[in-house]
């Protein structure tokens, strides 16, 4: 007695239907055992699983996460998923990594539904791993605040991330080890560290309501006679709103590197035109 208590992980498998989740099933018949603390959950492919899924798990306490495919040239959907989960898998871990995150705490595997032994050799390899690694955060010097802040950070970046890698993202070769270099850890970092703000000046702002009319998100307050004003929770940082301003406004400017100004105050929003005439 007074030994601690052996950690016991909170592990996600996140596993296609067609191939990895049969092989899950032939483990489970075949009775081959593995940790009963790995979560399993069925996709239709493993090109559904996206990066916001794998943050919103390690930001919800996961240690260890799971995605698991058909074989390469396998999946059964045209083009194939599973090139989409290993260029998706490649860019997580390099943004695990960014962030402190040990990238082995994801992993990737393709798994055929009559290779019931391979999954569990798998999950018993994968979760020995996780159970030597620690809990999450601790294992990596971070605490709770940390780790959740950082991981939220990263979560808010993922639609500029898409739009600035989306030939990478998308992209399907049959090269399996061409995905592997496809990102580099100096490439995330500068990614990361140029990735934009917008921001509408109310000083030039004439209520135009152009960038409003043209955001894909609807991140910007806009109403008649009004400034208006980027939501930065909502703003996905595409710049639509900077190609929409008309030039001889000029009122929304990109900021890199830089906090966003404040937003103004509701009264200070009221825009008072010199040339208008009361009737
Ligand atoms: Fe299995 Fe696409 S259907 S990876």
């Amino acid at each position: 007695m007074g030994s601690e208590a052996k950690f016991k992980p909170k592990m996600l498998g996140i596993i296609c239907n067609w191939c990895c989740y049969g092989g899950a099933d032939l483990c489970g018949v075949s009775r081959f055992q593995y940790p009963t603390y790995i979560r399993l959950i069925r996709v239709m492919c493993s090109g559904r699983v996206d990066i916001k899924h794998i943050l919103f798990a390690f930001l919800n306490g996961a240690d260890g996460i799971f995605v698991g495919g058909c074989h390469i040239n396998d999946c059964h959907y045209n083009p194939e998923g599973n090139y989409d989960a290993l260029s998706m898998y490649n860019f997580c871990r390099k943004l695990l990594e960014h962030i402190g995150i040990n990238p082995m705490r994801l992993r990737l595997e393709w798994v055929s539904a009559g290779e019931g032994i391979r999954f569990a050799n798998i999950m018993n390899e994968f979760s020995r791993e996780i159970e030597e690694l620690g809990p999450l955060g601790k294992s990596e010097g971070l605490d709770d605040a940390e780790l959740s802040s950082r991981i939220k950070k990263i979560i808010k970046l993922v639609p500029y991330f898409k739009l600035t890698k989306m030939k990478e993202l998308a992209l399907h070769t049959h090269d399996e080890d061409l995905y592997t270099k496809l990102y580099t850890s100096e490439e995330i970092d500068r990614l990361i560290k140029e990735a934009p703000s917008y921001y509408i000046d109310p000083k030039k702002c004439q209520a135009c309501m152009t960038c409003a009319k043209r955001c894909p998100v609807s991140a910007i307050k806009s109403e008649k006679n009004k400034v208006h004003i980027i939501d930065q929770e909502k703003c996905i940082r595409c710049g639509t709103c900077l190609d929409a301003c008309p030039p001889r406004f000029g009122a929304v400017t990109k900021i890199i590197g830089e906090s966003v100004p404040p937003p103004i105050s509701e009264h200070e929003r009221t825009i008072i035109r010199k040339n208008t005439t009361t009737v």
